[in-house]
């Protein structure tokens, strides 16, 4: 077995709100082994993005991590200083976002970003690094990559944005590359031209990757491993084969049922009922069982543990 990069037990975040602190992830437990991608779905609100944020250190000021460990590359990063987790995040784990902007400097050049990008974490020279820079353009897929350096962030249409977000993601060669719904934003051609980059990238360099998102499309496109989060918890966990083969738990089920397939008429597409609680009032037992076709008594007191069914699958439900 290859060696965890990164290794999340129990993660508790809670946010200071007007009603006090609000839970939101409620021991989150998982692994990125070294060169695999482990994806996180769920519905939104699940947690998802908030569990990334923790592993970033960059979780808005109302919140934090009041309990569980998280480990990468063998440093606690809950002990690590700020000044280490910003070197942390320049160079050896990087994030891209669903929206580029939020990542790039409208006023600057995309060849000024990746050029200080590159001198600050590669100390590369400014000759080196704006040949560097064109180079990293290229492996993300952008014609005429020297033209591009010139252009302002505005100037580019959504996809080479996106390319662009994930070629700086990437200048910094990092160990770990976070992913929050990366291509939600676009059109389904520049969808698939992405992932395709993803998974050629983690062939080339070995970089581990986490990707979040609620399509299970993309997950079945590129995650070797996945974890599904309800309502801030984890309710399954299986290589991504044996996910769809065998889905356990009941959640699992029902997005699996709603993945559009092509001869489905729009109208048809199977849904789940009902919302992801809030976490200000969290149902009592499983956290699903309001939704669950298969809910009965017990799940309304009984609160599953996540319980390995073979040494890889794990669900959270009595029931299955
Ligand atoms: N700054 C904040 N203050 C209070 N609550 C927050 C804050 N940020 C997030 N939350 C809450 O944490 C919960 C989890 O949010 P999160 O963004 O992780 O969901 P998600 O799974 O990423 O959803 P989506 O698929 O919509 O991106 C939500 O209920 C959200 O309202
Ligand atoms: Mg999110």
């Amino acid at each position: 077995m290859s060696n965890p990069i990164l290794d999340i037990k129990d993660l508790r975040v809670r946010f200071k709100t007007e009603d006090g602190f609000v839970p939101t992830v409620n021991g989150v437990t998982f692994h990125v082994n070294e060169g695999e991608t482990l994806a996180i779905v769920g519905e939104s609100g699940s947690g998802k993005s908030v569990t990334s944020l923790a592993v970033m250190g960059i979780l808005p000021p109302n919140g934090e991590v009041y309990d569980g460990e998280m480990t990468f590359r063998e440093r606690d990063l809950l002990k690590i200083s700020k000044k280490e987790y910003r070197a942390l995040r320049g160079n050896e784990i990087s994030m891209i976002f669903q929206e580029p902007m939020t990542a790039l400097n409208p006023v600057f050049t995309i060849g000024y970003q990746l050029r200080e990008t590159l001198i600050l974490h590669q100390q590369l020279t400014k000759e080196a690094a704006h040949k560097k820079g064109i180079e990293m353009l290229e492996l993300v897929g952008i014609p005429d990559a020297e033209k591009v350096m010139s252009r302002f962030p505005h100037q580019l249409s959504g996809g080479m944005r996106q390319r662009v977000m994930i070629a700086m993601a990437l200048s910094c060669n990092p160990k770990l590359l976070i992913a929050d719904e990366p291509t939600t934003a676009l059109d389904v051609t520049i969808q698939a031209q992405i992932l395709t980059l993803m998974k050629n990238l983690k062939e080339k360099s070995n970089t581990s990757i986490l990707i979040i998102t609620h399509d299970l499309g993309v997950v079945a496109e590129v995650a070797d491993r996945v974890i599904v989060m309800y309502a801030g918890e984890v309710v399954e966990e299986a290589p991504v084969f044996e996910l769809f083969e065998n889905p356990k738990h009941p959640y699992t089920h029902g997005l699996m049922a709603s993945i559009p397939k092509i001869h489905d008429v729009v109208e048809n597409l199977y849904s789940i009922e009902g919302t992801v609680p809030n976490p200000t009032n969290m149902p009592k037992g499983c956290k699903f069982h309001p939704r669950c076709p298969l809910a009965d008594k017990d799940c309304m007191t009984i609160h599953p543990e996540l319980e390995y069914i073979n040494s890889t699958h794990a669900k959270r439900c009595i029931k299955v």
